[in-house]
């Protein structure tokens, strides 16, 4: 058969809001034209982020009546060390509320002032909790990725060049360095196989450890599968496992590839480190068998961890994202490809040519879509990325202007990426009529979350 199905059926429901275009006018001027400051009842598909977001199985329902929730030593918690210990052969596993806090325990266990950290693509929380203990975030990633329109298949590899002079010039001031699978911050693409076992063989001739950010892993494990040589035969969980054997400790997000709405995980092979990440642990998450989190939350990392390493479930989300890609990329919409395994990137300069950089493109475009369907997706460009000039006039503009629909895991189906379809073509065809915007307050720091905009004549 030529048509991939949602491999699930649907036995529970939620009402989607369908609004008008004029209530939606009088939603985002009450939001100060920020989507962030949108009430989600106001917002009919929401692509805003796939972290926490996506549907539970009837498995992970039913998981969750068996949490144990003794304080220590819960069943539920070695049900989920059994699974984590399964897929990524990690000695030591401390649960965290969510991948921030097992970013923050790293950091703040492993960083002093003046470290350097090499990663193929920093997540903005990894960067700021490696800049908040002093350290610095050093981007690597492969040339590949820098143009976005190139086809290429593993554009989330780390350069190894480009790693192989810093390990040379910095060495001993690398506590360790990270690969993000898949690379978010590039849009989602993905790193092979080779690529983590060379990283590993140079951060070995330095002594350096090598630590996955490994969030979305099934899904890296999937593009393996489908990509690289050798490794069509080889089951996803087969693919992880060879993955992580490259690594010396991980963080982990279980909003993502755990299908969860909640939860993550720090793991390591060294017992200092793990001393070290207990203690902290005790101190701002939880004692180490919960870490922050519910047994109810354990069981359901631990029955989603397994889910998202089925084949048909990946084989479906790929063939979803493919699906708007190729509806988008048919209509001569710019987006940055190939598609990624979570998220759409649509390249809001080439979209509206029209506007400046400083106009903020990428807002124009949100915002239209909101206007236009109901549909909320985020701006990665000057907004979120963009500085004031150091010389005190205007902002430095990000490398790129772009726009992200995220892909929440099994909550919408083919019609509803039929809406957003049909959304984006009317968009486009109209794209000549979308708006600058200026900001009219912001934050120091982190402003896309909070900042009101205005529209503004060209
Ligand atoms: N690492 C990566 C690659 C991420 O994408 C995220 C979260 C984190 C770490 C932090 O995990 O949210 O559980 O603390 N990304 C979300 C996103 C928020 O929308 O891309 P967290």
């Amino acid at each position: 058969m030529r048509t991939i199905i949602e491999p699930f059926r649907i036995k529970m429901t939620e009402a989607l809001p369908i609004t008008t275009r004029g209530a939606r006018e009088g939603h985002l001027a009450r939001a100060f034209n920020n989507v962030f400051l949108l009430d989600a009842d106001h917002v009919t598909i929401d692509l805003l982020t796939d972290s926490g977001t996506g549907a539970m199985s009837d498995r992970q329902w039913s998981a969750l009546m068996l949490g144990d929730e003794s304080y220590a030593g819960s069943r539920s918690w070695r049900r989920f060390e059994q699974t984590v210990r399964d897929i990524t052969g990690f000695k030591h596993i401390f649960p965290t509320h969510q991948g921030r806090a097992a970013e923050r325990i790293l950091a703040a266990t492993r960083l002093k002032g003046g470290n350097v950290v090499p990663n193929n693509g920093h997540f903005d929380t990894t960067r700021a909790n490696i800049e908040y203990v002093g350290a610095v975030a050093s981007d690597l990633p492969s040339a590949a990725a820098r143009d976005l329109q190139s086809e290429k298949l593993f554009k989330g590899n780390m350069d190894l060049d480009r790693l192989a002079q810093l390990v040379e010039t910095e060495g001993a001031n690398i506590p360790f360095c990270m690969i993000t699978v898949t690379n978010n911050a590039g849009g989602g693409q993905p790193v092979s196989i080779e690529n983590i076992r060379r990283v590993k063989e140079l951060l070995e001739t330095h002594d350096i450890p090598l630590i996955l950010d490994a969030c979305r892993f099934a899904e890296n494990a999937f593009f393996i599968k489908e990509r690289e040589q050798g490794f069509a035969d080889r089951s996803l969980l087969e693919i992880a496992r060879e993955m992580f054997s490259f690594a010396d400790g991980a963080t982990m997000s279980a909003k993502k590839d755990g299908l969860a709405n909640i939860g993550g995980f720090l793991a390591c092979n060294n017992d200092d480190w793990a001393d070290d990440f207990r203690n902290l642990l005790i101190l701002t998450e939880g004692f180490p068998t919960y870490g922050g989190l519910a047994g109810r939350d354990l069981e359901a990392i631990s029955v989603g961890l397994m889910e998202a390493l089925e084949y048909d479930y990946q084989r479906y989300r790929h063939a979803t994202v493919d699906y708007v890609a190729s509806a988008l990329i048919a209509r001569g919409i710019p987006i940055v490809r190939p598609a990624g395994g979570h998220a759409i990137f649509i390249d809001a300069a080439a979209f509206c040519p029209h506007l400046e950089v400083s106009d903020y493109p990428g807002i124009g475009l949100v915002n239209a879509l909101y206007l236009e369907g109901g549909i909320r997706a985020v701006e990665l460009g000057s907004v979120m990325f963009g500085k004031p000039a150091t010389d005190g006039g205007g902002e430095v503009a990000a490398p790129h202007e772009l726009v992200r629909l995220a892909f929440p895991r099994r909550v919408y189906t083919q019609s509803h990426f039929d809406y957003l379809i049909e959304t984006l073509d009317v968009v486009w065809r109209q794209r000549a009529s979308i708006k600058a915007y200026r900001i009219t307050e912001q934050a120091p720091f982190l402003r896309h979350f909070t900042a009101h905009y205005e529209p503004a004549d060209v």
